[in-house]
Order: C-alpha cells, then structure tokens, then sequence
C-alpha cells in the first residue's frame, strides 16, 4: 500500500517536472493546435510537453504501473495502480494567459481514485487529497482544506466552466439550477473544485468530462469533507456528467434536480 506522504513527495517531483515543461510557454505568442473537427479543443506544445515530463518520471520509479493521460494516450490500465493525467486542465485560460488552468495528476488503485494534486505553478498553489485528509501548499506554508456548510441551494455559489457545454435535458435542469442559487461563475475548470474543497465555493456542475478531468480532484474534494458523484449518485472515476459539493445535504438536494437528467 503506497502512503499519502510518499505519494505527495513524489508528486512533488512530478509537479516541479511539468512546471517546469509548461511554465516557459505561458502567455507567450505560442502555437495552439485544434484536437475536434468542427468545434475547438485546443493543445499546445506545453501540455504535449508537460505530460511527456510526469510519464517518464513515472516510467522510471513506477514502471508496473498503468497511465491514462490527455495528450499521450494510455498503457497497463489493468495496473492495481493506474496514474490519471491532464498536463493543463483548462488550456482554453492557459492560451488566454488566464492563471486558472492547472496540473492534474491522480492515481487510481482498482479503478477508484485514491489520490490527487491540483498544482498550479504560475501562483504556487499546490492542492492534495487522499480521500481522508486534503491540503493546501503555497509558498512555504501548509494548511488544511475543509469544505463548508450550505445545507441549502438557495444559500449557494456555484461554478461551472461553462454553461453551453449542457445539452437539452442537461440546460434545462442547470438553468434551473442557477436561476436558485445565490451566484454562479464560470470558467472556472480545476479550480472550481479546489474552491470547494477550500470552503469557498458550494458546488460544481459539469458534464462531458474525462476521467483525466476528475480523478485527481475527486481524493481532494472528499478529503476536505466534500462528496463527488456522476449524476446518479456514483462513482466520479469514469468521468461524464459530474456533481461536486462541499456540504452532503446539498449534494442530496442537487442530485434529485439532476436526476431528470442523468445518463
Ligand atoms: C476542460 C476542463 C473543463 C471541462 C471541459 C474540459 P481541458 O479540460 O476539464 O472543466 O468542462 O470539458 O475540456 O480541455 O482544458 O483539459
Ligand atoms: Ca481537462
Ligand atoms: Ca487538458
């Protein structure tokens, strides 16, 4: 059973690796590839590059274990333990030289997520989770992450990055959603979850994700006391449509509305 600070330490390395491949390409005049036909899914040398820097550290230290990332595809995915990458979650604000893109790197064991960081380089925030315990690191100090209570949607601030990414059913039931809480802001990405795990926002909703898009955030949401569900309640692993909230009584509340909804 690997442990949660030999597990952080070497995301440490892991971090410092794909800082240090992406960093040199933010807000510079750097080419942005499209990845969908007849939409916009953009890619840049730095996220091709920063997962290149965490697969090969992970190469060398963990070699049985298995990889699923964004850019660069997947290997042993029947490993006990398979790694969960997105090199920049939020590309769209990266090209933008938006600082609300980050890291993503999660590790699965038997297929449930059992660990994550968010590390965002550009303001040194570097959020964790194992599931039982999650942390914030900035600049030398440490603290710990604890969701907050909002035991009603009425009371709640909600984040989701962007509102024309739900389709029919979807829009509807989301609409009705933020026409009944107290605020809603967007293109927010990874760091709307790790807002949620610091107390500072209420709930996130989304749909469409990838598993590279959830798995690292889910070990942080609930180890800050949060819970995160697909919309029929179960596991976030496989990605799709997503519910993450700081408070149970609102995720309960939340998932009744969703149901109509849920795949
Ligand atoms: C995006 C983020 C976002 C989600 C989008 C994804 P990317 O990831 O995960 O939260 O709503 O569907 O495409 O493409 O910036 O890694
Ligand atoms: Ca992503
Ligand atoms: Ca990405």
């Amino acid at each position: 059973m690997l442990k949660t600070e030999d597990l952080a330490a070497f995301a440490d390395r892991l971090c410092a690796a794909s800082a240090e491949a992406i960093l040199p390409h933010f807000r510079t005049d750097l080419s942005v590839g499209n990845k969908e036909q007849g939409g916009f899914d953009p890619v840049t040398i730095a996220d091709r590059a920063g997962e290149t820097a965490i697969r090969e550290l992970i190469e060398a230290s963990y070699p049985g274990h298995g990889i699923l990332g964004e850019e660069h595809g997947s290997v042993r995915l029947d490993a006990e333990h398979v790694w969960v990458l997105d090199p920049i979650d939020g590309t769209r604000a990266f090209i933008c030289g938006l600082p609300t893109w980050g890291t993503l790197i999660g590790l699965n064991r038997h297929g449930k997520p059992v660990f994550g960081v968010m590390d965002q380089p550009y303001v040194a925030e570097r959020f964790y989770g194992d599931g039982r315990s999650a942390w914030l690191s900035h600049r030398g100090t440490r603290r710990a992450l604890k969701t907050r209570d909002c035991a009603s949607l009425s009371d709640a601030i909600i984040c989701t990055t962007h509102p024309g990414l739900f389709r029919g059913a979807e829009r509807d039931i989301y609409q009705e959603i933020e026409r009944t809480v107290r605020t809603a802001r967007y293109g927010t990405d990874c760091y709307g979850y790790c807002m949620v795990a610091s107390g500072q926002v209420d709930l996130v909703i989304e749909t469409g994700l990838q598993p590279y898009d959830i798995v690292a955030l889910a070990p942080i949401i609930e180890g800050a006391g949060g819970a995160v569900t697909n919309w029929s309640g179960g596991s976030p692993a496989n990605g799709g449509q997503i519910l993450a909230t700081g408070d149970r009584r609102l995720h309960d509340q939340v998932l009744a509305m969703l149901a109509g909804a849920a795949a």
